[in-house]
């Protein structure tokens, strides 16, 4: 249990990592605000944890969707401490002078302009309220690593770490920390077809001097101890879970 619950809101919670760290988080004893545009994959996930979860309907590139579930999530839990900014997808790939601008235009909008409007919303909440906490952004090593095929994406968490760094010195004053965490590759739902070719696998196993791909169980400890007390004199960071990716 943690020292005293907070009211804790993760997006994308419905599935693979944001869906580890809801479930982390209630484990810990706090309040869950299990948010994600699916919202069967919300009320599954928010039942496994119990009474202290709530699932709501989020789409963070729409911005009345995530004010009304933040208003919704502060009606039953009180104002939001921690936001874990999760939700995120790389919406299929290609080499970028083959990719079609729809996808660079979704994955700009559900990763950037997403992390961007949940920011802005619980940001504003927080400092207002007095009791935010900390945000954690989940971002990508592909922002630091090109991995060809993946353009589209990385930049898009190449931008959302220049957010983390801004909103980390933006907000420092509202006595609110600001940090990212970075994986290499996880096994989640998003990169299984890619887990199950057994020569895709093999080619990011290669690249990963621990030689293992994460499990969701990698990130979680981070994600909390990034959230919590113990971290207080840390911001503005974006910390990589990778088996050594960035090394090589
Ligand atoms: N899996 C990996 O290898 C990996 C590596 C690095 C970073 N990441 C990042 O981790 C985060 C989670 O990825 P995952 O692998 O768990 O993916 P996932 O596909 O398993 O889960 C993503 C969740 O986000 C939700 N979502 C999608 N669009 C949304 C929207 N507009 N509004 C609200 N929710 C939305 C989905 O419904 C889903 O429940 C993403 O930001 C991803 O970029 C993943």
């Amino acid at each position: 249990m943690s020292a005293a619950p907070r009211t804790v809101l993760v997006t994308g919670a419905g599935s693979g990592i944001g869906r580890a760290v809801a479930e982390a988080f209630g484990a810990a004893g706090d309040r869950v605000v299990v948010a994600d545009v699916n919202r069967a994959a919300a009320d599954e996930v928010a039942a496994g944890i119990g009474e202290a979860a709530l699932a709501v309907t989020m789409d963070v590139t729409d911005r009345a969707s995530v004010v009304a579930a933040v208003a919704e999530a502060s009606e039953r839990f009180g104002p939001v401490e921690v936001l874990v900014n999760n939700a995120g997808l790389a919406g299929g790939g290609g080499p970028l002078i083959d990719l079609p601008a729809e996808v660079f235009d979704l994955v700009l909008a559900v990763n950037l302009r997403g992390t961007f409007n949940v920011t802005q919303v619980v940001g504003r909440q927080m400092a207002d309220s007095g009791r935010g906490r900390a945000i954690v952004n989940v971002s990508s090593i592909g922002a630091r690593q090109p991995t060809p095929g993946l353009g589209h994406y990385e930049a898009t968490k190449a931008a959302v770490d220049a957010l983390t760094r801004t909103a980390a010195l933006e907000l420092a004053a509202h006595g609110i920390r600001v940090n990212g965490v970075a994986p290499g590759p996880v096994h989640t739902p998003m990169t299984a077809p890619l887990m199950d070719d057994a020569a895709a696998r093999g080619a990011w196993e290669a690249r990963i001097p621990l030689g293992r791909i994460a499990e969701t169980g990698d990130l979680t400890p981070l994600v909390l101890f990034l959230a919590s007390d113990q971290a207080r004199h840390i911001t503005g960071a974006v910390v990589q879970v990778d088996g050594g990716q960035l090394l090589v």
